[in-house]
């Protein structure tokens, strides 16, 4: 599209791209401010004869990755990574972030908790002071996912948050399946007065795969403007 939201999304992807250089291996975020990241890569590659090798974070981000030309690799075949560049659905003052809008929060993870960098991209609309009003996901095992809901629900209940339903995500009718065949439970919490103490929490959780906090994972956010202003910070 050609929403100011959409321009404020595609000159932050831009300018991460410039961060690039050949012989890098580079983690591919999802969403859509990460398509955008891709296809400006595809675009270096093809143009320029950027010489890198990705590592995606999803199958959506894979097959957009394979459309565009960029060469591709798995984590265990790269070892560590050289940057990650992705999208986030909150990021906070200390670069704490809120991801999992688009369900590859997992993998993300693992993704950028391999890499020597990660750049987050995202419009202006994203910047909160208090992380929360995104409802956090979580991925949790298909195997007593009732019984681990119960689990994270006795949590929330002491935990410095202001709201406290956990729902699990739905698309199309159905419960919505992660990549690693998992699902989503998306924890409406409002505010989330601790974010350190709360992931630590959720994960303890039998049957919690991870969590959509990114904490001290995050390096350096550049915000996209709706007039096309670019900031960088870290
Ligand atoms: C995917 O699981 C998410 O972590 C995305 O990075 C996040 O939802 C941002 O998506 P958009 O760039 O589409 O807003």
């Amino acid at each position: 599209s050609n929403s100011p939201i959409d321009l404020a999304k595609l000159v932050a992807a831009r300018r991460a791209v410039d961060f690039v250089e050949s012989g890098m291996r580079v983690g591919l975020g999802t969403g859509s401010t990460a398509a955008h990241m891709v296809r400006e890569l595809g675009r270096r590659v093809r143009e320029e004869g950027l010489e890198i090798v990705g590592v995606p974070t999803s199958t959506a981000t894979a097959r957009l990755a394979e459309e565009l030309g960029i060469p591709l690799t798995t984590l265990n075949e790269a070892g560590s990574l050289d940057v990650t560049i992705d999208g986030a659905d909150e990021f906070d003052d200390t670069l704490t972030l809120i991801k999992g809008g688009g369900g590859a929060l997992l993998q993300e993870k693992i993704v950028a908790a391999a890499s020597e960098r990660m750049i987050v991209i995202a419009d202006a609309g994203k910047h909160v002071g208090t992380l929360g009003a995104f409802p956090l996901p979580v991925e949790v095992l298909e195997f007593g996912m009732q019984s681990t809901r119960r689990h994270i629900a006795a949590l929330l209940d002491e935990a410095d948050v202001s709201g406290r339903e956990a729902v699990f995500r739905e698309r199309d009718g159905a419960r919505f399946v992660t990549d690693e065949g998992n699902h989503i439970l998306d924890l409406h919490l409002g505010r989330i007065g601790d974010a350190r103490r709360l992931a630590t929490a959720l994960n303890t959780v039998p049957g919690v795969v991870e969590n959509g906090l990114f904490i001290d994972l995050c390096d350096t956010v550049i915000i996209g403007h709706s007039d096309g202003r670019v900031e960088i910070g870290d």
